[in-house]
């Protein structure tokens, strides 16, 4: 795809490159200043928040060890199914260490809620949650969201590691997508 096609695909700009390099630095600032002189491993979702996990990572003036997990709640559609598989899981233990899920966005809140509950059965010290984008139907589940990027409305984006059908995860911002691309699927 070239660029004038991405560009009949995509709505409307939801969060820019400047806004999200601006916020990911103003959280790093918060998540060093909570877990100072601390232990703090970094679990990052897959594939969503690999680029938040980039950007997060470098802003933090200290040494963190990242960890890796794939979970899968939408196959190839636009909405939660609910059933939460584990497709790929972390590598290391995590007794007695403390957690911070880093995770692109917060929809009906399933992935996360399930997720937040599995970390916490594996012994963690503490689970918390950054998550770059929320929309307005989490507001209905518990999910703690201690760190967040930014409230969006309730519409299908993509771009920063978010995707539609596995495209789009490249933009390096966040824009909706234009209903004529997932009608027509
Ligand atoms: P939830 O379980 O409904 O909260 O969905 C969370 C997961 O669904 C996220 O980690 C994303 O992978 C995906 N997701 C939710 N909303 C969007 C969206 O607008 N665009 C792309 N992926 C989304
Ligand atoms: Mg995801």
């Amino acid at each position: 795809m070239d660029h004038e096609e991405i560009a009949e695909d995509l709505g409307s700009i939801v969060v820019t490159q400047e806004q999200i390099s601006v916020r990911i630095r103003e959280l790093a600032a918060h998540v060093h200043e909570d877990y100072k002189d601390q232990d703090l491993l970094l679990v990052g979702v897959l594939k969503g928040a690999v680029m938040l996990m980039a950007d997060l990572s470098r802003a933090l003036p200290r040494l963190v060890e990242m960890d890796w997990m794939a979970v899968s709640s939408y196959g190839y559609g636009t909405r939660s199914s609910g059933v939460v598989r584990i497709l790929k899981d972390l590598d290391g233990d995590l007794n007695g260490r403390n957690v911070l899920v880093v995770e692109d966005i917060l929809d009906s809140g399933l992935t996360l809620s399930w997720l937040v509950q599995n970390l916490r059965s594996r012994g963690a010290a503490s689970v918390e949650v950054l998550c770059l984008l929320r929309k307005p139907s989490a507001v209905k589940v518990d999910v703690p969201v201690k760190y967040l990027g930014f409230d969006i409305p309730d519409e299908f984006v993509v771009g920063f590691g978010l995707d539609y059908a596995e495209q789009y995860r490249n933009l390096t911002c966040v824009a909706a997508l234009a209903p004529h691309v997932y009608e027509q699927a």
